[in-house]
């Protein structure tokens, strides 16, 4: 049995919706076919955007979508994509598969596509291969009300109002694919192209630097000490990779109860990526007007057979779910410094929430963990008391409860629980100190750890409601099952 207090009557931070963001890239069927399907008369559309991908979106709330990438962010030309369709640049996509890029997918069609999901848009900028010059007209491009020439193409090209644009990054992975650069100079040109960003009319950028890869602290600690006061956050990215060998990543669908372990271990570690970059910005930052964004984060195992592997398309199951849930608990804990968070990436690529095959989609189980848990979005976190016991073994030895609260404005309670166990299901005596008298209801995503939805059967893996008995005072028992995401609310 596993006490949970919430302490109803105290309170903590907002948790910023942004922790449920999304992140789409040029990259496989994510952009092209994921969202995207032109003038295809096979496959409902508004605009070009998938009916079904956006209706999906809408229902778990998607709150922001970071864009063009990912690696393609720093070879991206965003003048090659906007223009009449027909003169746009076809070009190789260099980093994924080699493919060609048409360009029919730009500034305009991602900012539609933000309207019909609704939700903010977060441009990535190009710093390894870009000029200072094309990332400052990028934003005039998009943001400015006045006579200009960049206002003026953009008029040109069918768009009168200048959009709202908040969060814009300067280079993705300036470490790596973004140009293999030292923090130090990456900090430098940080300082110097954010410069050029202006903030025109009522738009506000929220600007934001590259952030570490996984535990690289001393990247951190140079770019809050050399950069930090002209950023508005930093972007840390940090993947689960089974048995940490990118070599051989394992199936997304075909794994053992060892790996199942090793996995959500490894997913776990981000609580002390979180913690120990936090510590790092606080020295520069004590304030934490910085926010730590996680702009990248999710599972990533070999690609399905068969497929491209330039394209990084896998599977998802229980055992997303697991690693989904347990890794959004973690940012909700430590939402006073971290503001974003973007799982990668949103259809066809990675740890996805959609999977598509032509005029087919399903929602993967991952989908789902973003459904339970979305009432958490903008709600204020409530202090939360619970035990746990070790299960899996060794250095894959993992907490057996994870749980994570929150009070909404319309004053509802809405607990979530993981019980990452494969096999058994876990007692739970939840007591909200201090809620007064509520009614409860629940839903839960359950299976066992390598279940997932195929276009054959989309939904074998779905949340379906859960029973709970009356409470007794303010105390409710019950068990919740094996490898299991329950949400219970408090009305
Ligand atoms: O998400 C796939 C790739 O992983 C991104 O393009 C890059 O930023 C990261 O290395």
């Amino acid at each position: 049995m596993r006490k949970i207090v919430i302490d109803a009557k105290s309170e903590k931070n907002v948790i910023s919706r942004n922790i449920y963001g999304h992140f789409s890239e040029h990259l496989g069927r994510c952009i092209y076919q994921g969202i995207f399907v032109g003038d295809d008369p096979e496959i409902p559309n508004v605009n070009g955007m998938r009916t079904d991908v956006v209706e999906a979106l809408k229902r778990i709330r998607v709150p922001v979508l970071r864009w063009p990438g990912g690696c393609f962010a720093d070879e991206y030309h965003w003048k090659d994509g906007v223009g009449p369709k027909e003169t746009r640049k076809r070009m190789v996509n260099t980093h994924w598969g080699g493919v060609v890029e048409d360009n029919s997918f730009g500034t305009h069609e991602f900012l539609e596509f933000c309207r019909q999901v609704g939700c903010e848009p977060y441009i990535n900028g190009n710093l390894g291969s870009g000029t200072v010059q094309e990332m400052s007209e990028w934003v005039e491009y998009m943001t400015f009300d006045g006579v200009s020439p960049m206002a003026e193409w953009r008029k040109k090209n069918g768009r009168e109002e200048p959009w709202k644009v908040k969060y814009f990054a300067v280079g993705n992975e300036n470490w790596g694919c973004g140009g293999n650069m030292r923090p130090e100079f990456y900090a430098d040109q940080f300082r110097r192209y954010q410069t050029y960003l202006r903030n025109f009319g009522g738009n506000r950028l929220f600007k934001i630097a590259c952030g570490p890869s996984g535990d690289d602290y001393d990247w951190t600690e140079k770019v809050m000490e050399i950069a930090g006061r002209y950023a508005d956050g930093i972007a840390l990215h940090y993947y689960t990779v089974p048995l940490g060998d990118w070599a051989h990543k394992g199936s997304a669908t075909g794994f053992t109860t060892e790996v199942y372990f090793d996995t959500l271990a490894r997913a776990l570690k981000m609580e002390e990526l979180v913690a120990r970059h936090t510590a790092v910005m606080d020295k520069y930052d004590p304030k934490a007007r910085v926010g730590l964004l996680v702009d990248e984060w999710g599972a990533w195992y070999d690609v399905e057979p068969g497929t491209n592997p330039g394209f990084l398309y896998q599977q998802n199951t229980m055992r997303d779910a697991m690693v989904a849930a347990l890794t959004l608990h973690i940012f909700n804990k430590h939402s006073d410094r971290v503001v974003m968070a973007n799982i990668a990436q949103m259809v066809n690529v990675l740890q996805s929430v959609i999977l598509t095959e032509g005029r087919k989609m399903l929602l993967t189980p991952t989908y789902h963990v973003f459904d339970l848990l979305k009432a958490h979005q903008d709600a204020v976190l409530l202090p939360t008391e619970y035990e746990t016991q070790e299960i899996g073994e060794g250095e894959a030895g993992i907490p057996d409860l994870s749980a994570s609260a929150s009070r909404n404005e319309a004053g509802e309670i809405h607990l979530t629980l993981v019980n990452p166990d494969p096999e058994k299901g876990l007692e739970i005596s939840l007591v909200f100190a201090g809620a007064g008298e509520r009614r409860f209801s629940a839903r839960v995503l359950k299976g066992n750890a390598g279940d997932h939805n195929t276009f054959e059967d989309p939904d074998r893996v779905r949340i379906v409601p859960f029973a709970l008995p009356e409470p007794e005072g303010e105390t409710l028992t019950f068990r919740i099952p094996a490898c299991s995401v329950t949400e219970v609310t408090a009305s």
